[in-house]
């Protein structure tokens, strides 16, 4: 039986199992689900082992385990690090979803007319990852690997893969491989299929503004003493310019600017912003003055308040000059910003700005650099022929702008650029309520994933 056989008549089962593994809230950001996270982990686990892996391990780390398998048929043949996470974002707002986010709903969309599944971490990673937990088994299955596999399955991407780095480093020679395969991106669709080369960085960040030692009565006090909140807002909006342009100094300094014919080549990917608005419901984009949307996201730093709060939020009314306000603060950086420079950056200059009237504490939260990754790979070449021969068309290259961290750190680890072989589309609701990933791309991905064994074999011995 051939791979795209086993993996057609396994669809259903093959769908089964990720909708069992969606049921686990594997939320590692909060300390409520810990014991799901590790379920999940043993999910992983045991899915490995059943495909057919050996050395199938949890790697114990200060936070969740690394699940770790490996299938090494030739210690002559190329060697393939698939990486993925098996954690999830918090699902809040829960009301705003349509169906509870851990209870795997199948339903049709625009996009999807097939069919996509609902529910937290369906796309970002589980729906991704589990794809090459199938194509291996389908190659197993078939005694059809062709190359060496192994797997690193984390638990800690979505609150910034903090133990990561150093299993990594501690771990150079298991992990020896000759390039890694990451699906935890988009591509632009599927008739027009594509394969991320840039990925942003971040740096994240608390403020804290202090007014005065309690809460006042906002008719005694107000006028006279600092609000906090509003003078937080004030901050917050000097932050960008009337272009939109970023105003902590030495913020651009290492920004790379592209020659024309680069840029002009981002901007001829298919990308149509009359649907992007239509589909976000907003009457306009917004951004840096000079860039198209595409450069905004891809090639383009940006600041973005993630949350903001103090005071009274509860119901009525309540006049109050609050003591603190606060507001979550992430940069999307990209290659060449360092996001420990750049916190710092941001913190010397958020303190900087602050009147007298307060007092502003600054925490960098978790941080990642950017990763720009060639096309002049065999891993690159091995995805394109793979996807040719999947959907029937050449991928295009695209620089998106979440952040994987892990990325850049293979670059530095272990030499390798990552192939960054996703197939969710920008509009699967990635970290909002109701999060889908659709059917075909699944299987299609499988499909794909299988191909790009095949190809990365021929072209990692040319
Ligand atoms: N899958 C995403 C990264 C991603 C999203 C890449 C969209 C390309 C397009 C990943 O799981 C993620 O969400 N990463 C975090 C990074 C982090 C350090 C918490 C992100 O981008 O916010
Ligand atoms: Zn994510």
């Amino acid at each position: 039986m051939s791979v795209k056989k086993y993996i057609q008549d396994n669809q259903e089962k093959f769908l089964n199992e990720l909708i069992d593994l969606l049921k686990i809230p594997s939320v590692s950001a909060d300390p409520k689900f810990k014991d799901d996270v590790f379920a999940a982990a043993e999910f992983v686990r045991s899915s490995l082992e059943k495909a057919g892996a050996d050395n199938v391990e949890l790697c114990q780390t200060a936070g969740y385990p690394i699940v770790y398998g490996e299938k090494i048929i030739n210690p002559e043949l190329p060697t393939v690090l698939v990486y993925g996470h098996y954690d999830v974002q918090p699902a809040d707002p829960y009301e705003l979803w349509d169906s509870p986010p851990f209870e795997p709903v199948i339903k049709k969309t625009e996009r999807h007319p097939e069919g996509a599944i609902f529910a937290r971490g369906s796309a970002d990673d589980k729906g991704q990852f589990y794809m090459h937990v199938k194509a291996f088994e389908a190659m197993m299955s078939n005694d059809e690997l062709p190359c060496n596999i192994k797997f690193m399955i984390e638990g800690e991407e979505e609150v910034g893969s903090e133990h990561l780095d150093i299993f990594v480093k501690e771990n150079k020679e298991k992990l020896k491989a000759d390039v890694v395969l990451v699906s935890d991106t988009h591509m632009i669709s599927l008739e027009n299929p594509s394969v991320t080369v840039g990925l942003r960085g971040l740096a994240y960040m608390q403020v804290e503004v202090t007014g005065p030692n309690r809460d006042l009565h906002s008719g005694t006090y107000g006028g006279a003493v600092a609000n906090p909140i509003n003078i937080l807002c004030k901050m917050i909006a000097s932050l960008q310019d009337e272009n939109n342009h970023i105003t902590i100094p030495g913020f651009y300094d290492k920004v790379e600017t592209y020659a024309d014919d680069y840029r002009k080549a981002l901007n001829d990917a298919p990308f149509d912003l009359e649907a992007y608005k239509k589909e976000l419901d907003i009457n306009d984009v917004h951004g840096e003055a000079g860039y198209s949307t595409i450069e905004r996201v891809g090639i383009r730093p940006t600041l973005d308040v993630n949350g903001i709060w103090g005071g009274y939020t509860g119901e009525g009314a309540k006049t109050v000059l609050p003591s603190k306000a606060y507001a979550k603060i992430s940069m999307r950086l990209v290659p060449n910003q360092d996001h420990k420079e750049i916190s710092r950056l941001f913190e010397e200059h958020f303190k900087a700005i602050a009147p007298a009237s307060v007092k502003v504490k600054v925490t960098p939260h978790h941080g990642g650099q950017a990763a720009v990754v060639s096309t002049e790979t065999p891993g690159y070449r091995a995805a394109d022929l793979a996807i040719k021969e999947a959907f029937g068309k050449k991928a295009i290259p695209t620089r998106e702008g979440g952040s994987i961290p892990i990325c850049s750190l293979f670059q530095k680890e272990l030499g390798l650029d990552p192939i960054l072989l996703g197939f969710g589309l920008d509009t699967d609701a990635l970290h909002s309520p109701n999060e889908h990933y659709g059917v075909k791309n699944y299987y299609m991905g499988i499909e794909t994933i299988a191909l790009f064994f095949k190809y990365f074999k021929e072209e990692a011995s040319k």
